[in-house]
């Protein structure tokens, strides 16, 4: 196994490693780039759907989203993310990650690790872009690493209650009701969380979860999301991943913003296996 770094910020490439075959010196030197690199790229997989569950299962207990339309059937644990289409029906989410976002911040217990599986990828578009919030944090003024001390944010899944993204289409008209019905509670979490692992901070707010901030009034709490969102965003804390097929990312939500880039022309399929991995309590 080789392990080669895909670029300063973050990010590695795994190669060499059949993740359906993994020995316990193998899973713990993974488990160690996992936490250094935030992103890891497993190249040329084969994955079963259980292989890739049997995979998961490793970083912790697998949780099930929350939007059960897009499940693979017979395993809760696995979405499918597609542009794919059955009797004009997408077999899949074929807009989820279209903002920058952490995985299920907008539930108490937020995920820990996602696993994306490249099954058929475009030859044009549908690259992933992850931004590192440690850096995001490091970089802040003293000014306003201060300000952020004992701030909380306010997380939402339901788009319509977030002026700062679309709503596609596909969730229009009938999909209003579902969003309303599928969103849980409310989530309220520290705008900086401490990593449970790393001991490091790391700016937890994103575009398509955060609507507040709960300590500050309305209008203030804003202008300073809109700046924390812009800085999350900045270039310099950025990888973006052009995918091959066979490709399985694994990326550490607890201190990583990530972002599905779209662009897959019409015809092109992106065809992609999800699954997730539970948390714990941000603090
Ligand atoms: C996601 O947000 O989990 C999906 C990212 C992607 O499809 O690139």
């Amino acid at each position: 196994m080789q392990i080669n770094p895909l670029s300063d910020i973050l990010g590695a490439e795994v190669v060499g490693l059949d993740v359906g075959n993994l020995d316990k010196a193998n899973l713990k030197t993974v488990q160690e780039a996992f936490l250094k690199y935030h992103v890891l790229v497993f190249r040329e997989q084969k994955l079963l759907p259980e292989q890739q569950i049997q995979f998961a299962t490793n970083f912790g207990k697998l949780d099930v989203h929350i939007q059960k339309d897009n499940q693979y059937s017979g395993h809760e644990a696995m979405q499918i993310l597609s542009n794919k289409k059955i009797n004009g029906k997408y077999i899949g989410s074929p807009s989820a990650g279209d903002a920058w976002h952490s995985d299920l911040s907008y539930t108490d217990i937020p995920t820990l690790c996602t696993m994306l599986y490249a099954v058929e990828i475009p030859e044009v578009g549908g690259d992933t872009e992850w931004s590192n919030m440690y850096k995001a944090y490091d970089t802040l003024s003293s000014e306003v690493k201060s300000r952020l001390k004992g701030l909380h944010a306010r997380h939402t899944f339901n788009r319509f209650r977030n002026p700062r993204i679309e709503v596609p289409d596909v969730y229009k008209g009938k999909g209003k009701e579902r969003y309303v019905d599928v969103a849980p509670p409310d989530a309220i979490h520290p705008v900086v969380r401490t990593h449970p692992e790393t001991g490091h901070k790391a700016l937890y707010i994103s575009e398509r979860f955060t609507i507040g901030i709960e300590e500050l009034e309305e209008e203030e709490g804003q202008l300073l999301l809109d700046e924390l969102i812009a800085h999350q965003k900045n270039r310099d804390f950025i990888y973006r991943h052009k995918w091959s097929q066979g490709d399985l990312t694994i990326w550490d939500n607890r201190c990583l913003i990530h972002l599905a880039c779209g662009g897959v022309p019409e015809g092109q399929i992106r065809h992609m296996h999800r699954v997730i991995v539970r948390g714990d309590k941000p603090f």
